[in-house]
C-alpha cells in the first residue's frame, strides 16, 4: 500500500497533467495592503452605519400617581441616524482563517420624535437626541475561494457592544419623559446592539461584487486568454495574505495543457509595497506554445516593411550578389519572406535577464509579374532575443532586442550556396521588419490578475530566476 502510494506520488510529480495545481502566477497582500483594505472597509461600514433604521417604538408604563402612561418614539418617517464616525479600527491576519476587524470607541448620533399619552386624554410631545458612544464591534472576516476560482469573503464571530447611550428629549413636560428615560435607554441599547453585525455582515458581502471582477479569464486578443483562477484556499499567514493562481495562457475556448509544467516558486520576504505578484517563466512559455498552436507565429515580410534607408532591397538584384543563381534564373523579380515559428519560443528568467529563443523557418519566394510565389530557398533560424519589461496600466508589456541568429539551409531550390554570406542581410530583415513587428504587439500587454478599476502606483519590476516579480501599491477608483 504504502510503495503504491510512492509510485502514486512520483507519477504526479513526474507529469504535467496530474500536477494541475501548482500556481503559474502567485500573489501576496501585505499588511500595507491590509491596511489599505482596512481603509476602504471602514469607508464602506460608514456608509452601511447611515442606513440603520431604528424602528418606531413604543410602551407604556404604570406612573404612580396618574396611571398609565403609554409612549412611543417615531420619526417623521423613521428615527434619523445624524451622526457616524468609526474613528478606531485595527485590522490583523488570523492566520489559517483570514482578517480580524475591531472597531472601538464608535458612536452614531440619532433624532426623533417622542409623543405620550396619559389620564387618557391628555398629550405631549417634542424631539429627542441619542446618542450613542463607546460602541465596539470585533468579527472576523473569513476569506475562501469560490467555485469559479475568486476569492470570497464572509463575516464569522461577530460581537458588538454599546458603552454609552445618552438620550436627550426637547420639549414637553420635562417630569413625564424623566420618568422613564432609563427605560428608553435600555429599550433603545439593546435594538442597536441587536443591529450592529447584521450591518458588519452585510458590508463585508458588498466586497463580493468586487471580488467578483477578478479576471479569472482574462481576453487577451483573438487568440488567447489567461486563466487566473485561485488553484487553492488563500493562504493566510502572520504578515501576508497569499493566493496561487493558475496563470496559464489558453487558446480561446479550447483549453488544451502544454507538454510542459509550472515549476514550484515563491515570493521574497518583501512587503515595502501593499501587494507582490510573481509572474513565472511557466506563464509566460504557456503563451508560446498557444501563440504557436494558434498559428499566429508568422509574419510575411515584403520591401515595403524595409526602412527606405536601406541599401539592401527585397528583391532578387540584393539576393543575387551573394546567390548569383537567383538574380540568373529570376532577373528582376521582388521578393517576399516568410518567417513562420518552428517550434513555440521558449523564455528564460535568470536574475536581472530575459533571454528568448525562437527557432523559425524563413522561406524566401520570388514574387512572380503573375502575383505567384516561387520558392527560392527555406533556412532554419535559431535566434536568441533579450526582452524589457515593464507595466503599463495593469497589463505588463515587453520589448525585444536581438542578441544572436545561427542560420543553417533548411532546402534550397536554386542549388548549393554558402549561407553564411546572408549573415548581413538577414541581421537587418530581423531587426528593422520582424522585430519592429513582434515589438508593436507585445506592447499592446498583457493583462495582469486585476478587481475593479484597480490601478497601480509606485510599482517595480524585478526579473528573479524563473519568475516576474512585480512591486506594486493599488489604488481604487471606484
Ligand atoms: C532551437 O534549436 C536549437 C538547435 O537548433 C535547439 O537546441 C533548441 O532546443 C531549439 N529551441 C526550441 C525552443 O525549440
Ligand atoms: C542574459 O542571459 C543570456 C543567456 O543566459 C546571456 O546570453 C546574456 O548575455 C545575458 N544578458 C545580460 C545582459 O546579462
Ligand atoms: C505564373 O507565372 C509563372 C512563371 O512565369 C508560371 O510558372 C505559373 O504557372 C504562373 N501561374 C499562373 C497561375 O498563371
Ligand atoms: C549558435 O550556434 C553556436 C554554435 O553552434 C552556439 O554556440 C550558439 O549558442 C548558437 N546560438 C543560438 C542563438 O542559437
Ligand atoms: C525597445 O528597444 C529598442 C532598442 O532595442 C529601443 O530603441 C526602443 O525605444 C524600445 N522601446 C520601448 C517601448 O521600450
Amino acid at each position: 500500500m504504502l510503495s503504491l502510494c510512492c509510485i502514486m506520488a512520483l507519477l504526479a510529480l513526474s507529469c504535467p497533467e496530474t500536477s494541475g495545481n501548482t500556481a503559474g502566477v502567485k500573489v501576496k497582500l501585505t499588511q500595507k495592503g491590509l491596511e489599505y483594505g482596512r481603509q476602504i472597509g471602514v469607508t464602506t461600514l460608514l456608509d452601511q452605519f447611515k442606513t440603520i433604521k431604528v424602528p418606531d417604538f413604543s410602551g407604556s408604563e404604570e406612573v404612580s400617581p396618574i396611571g398609565k402612561v403609554s409612549y412611543s418614539l417615531t420619526g417623521s418617517e423613521q428615527i434619523k441616524v445624524i451622526n457616524v464616525g468609526l474613528p478606531q479600527s485595527e485590522v490583523a491576519l488570523v492566520p489559517g482563517t483570514g482578517v480580524s476587524l475591531t472597531i472601538s470607541n464608535a458612536y452614531i448620533n440619532l433624532h426623533g420624535d417622542w409623543r405620550v399619552k396619559y389620564l387618557m386624554i391628555i398629550s405631549d410631545s417634542g424631539s429627542f437626541d441619542l446618542a450613542v458612544s463607546e460602541l465596539s464591534i470585533s468579527t472576523t472576516v473569513t476569506i475562501q475561494s469560490d467555485d469559479t476560482g475568486r476569492p470570497v469573503v464572509s463575516s464569522a464571530n461577530c460581537a458588538a457592544s454599546v458603552g454609552q447611550t445618552s438620550i436627550t428629549f426637547h420639549g414637553g413636560a420635562s417630569w413625564l419623559y424623566n420618568l422613564f428615560s432609563s427605560y428608553i435607554d435600555d429599550a433603545l441599547r439593546s435594538v442597536l446592539q441587536r443591529k450592529i453585525c447584521p450591518l458588519v455582515s452585510e458590508a463585508i458581502d458588498k466586497m463580493n461584487p468586487y471580488l467578483k471582477t477578478l479576471n479569472v479569464l482574462a481576453k487577451v486578443d483573438q487568440y488567447a486568454e489567461i486563466d487566473y483562477s485561485m488553484v487553492e484556499s488563500p493562504v493566510i499567514s502572520t504578515s501576508s495574505i497569499d493566493l496561487s493562481l493558475k496563470g496559464e495562457f489558453y487558446n480561446i475556448g479550447e483549453h488544451k495543457e502544454p507538454p510542459f509544467a509550472p515549476t514550484p516558486f515563491s515570493l521574497p520576504p518583501d512587503e515595502s509595497n501593499m501587494l507582490y505578484m510573481g509572474i513565472s517563466a511557466f506563464t509566460a512559455n504557456s503563451a508560446g506554445f498557444v501563440y504557436n498552436n494558434a498559428g499566429a507565429l508568422s509574419l510575411r515580410i515584403t520591401d515595403d516593411m524595409i526602412p527606405s534607408s536601406s541599401p539592401f532591397r527585397l528583391n532578387t538584384k540584393t539576393f543575387g550578389t551573394f546567390i548569383p543563381q537567383i538574380a540568373k534564373q529570376y532577373p528582376d523579380l521582388m521578393m517576399e519572406l516568410l518567417v513562420k515559428a518552428a517550434t513555440a519560443p521558449t523564455v528564460m528568467f535568470t536574475p536581472n535577464n530575459i533571454t528568448l529563443q525562437a527557432n523559425a523557418t524563413v522561406t524566401a519566394y520570388a514574387i512572380q509579374p503573375n502575383t505567384t510565389l516561387t520558392p527560392l530557398f527555406i533556412l532554419n533560424v535559431d535566434a536568441s532575443v533579450s526582452c524589457q519589461i515593464y507595466v503599463t496600466g495593469v497589463k505588463v508589456a515587453g520589448n525585444l532586442t536581438l542578441n544572436a541568429v545561427n542560420m543553417t539551409l533548411g532546402t534550397s531550390y536554386v542549388g548549393p550556396f554558402e549561407v553564411k554570406s546572408l549573415d548581413s542581410i538577414f541581421q537587418m530583415v530581423l531587426k528593422a521588419a520582424v522585430i519592429p513587428e513582434v515589438n508593436a504587439l507585445l506592447q499592446q500587454g498583457f493583462p495582469l490578475p486585476a478587481i475593479g478599476e484597480m490601478n497601480l502606483v509606485n510599482t517595480q519590476l524585478v526579473i528573479m530566476k524563473d519568475y516576474l516579480l512585480i512591486g506594486t501599491d493599488v489604488q481604487f477608483t471606484a
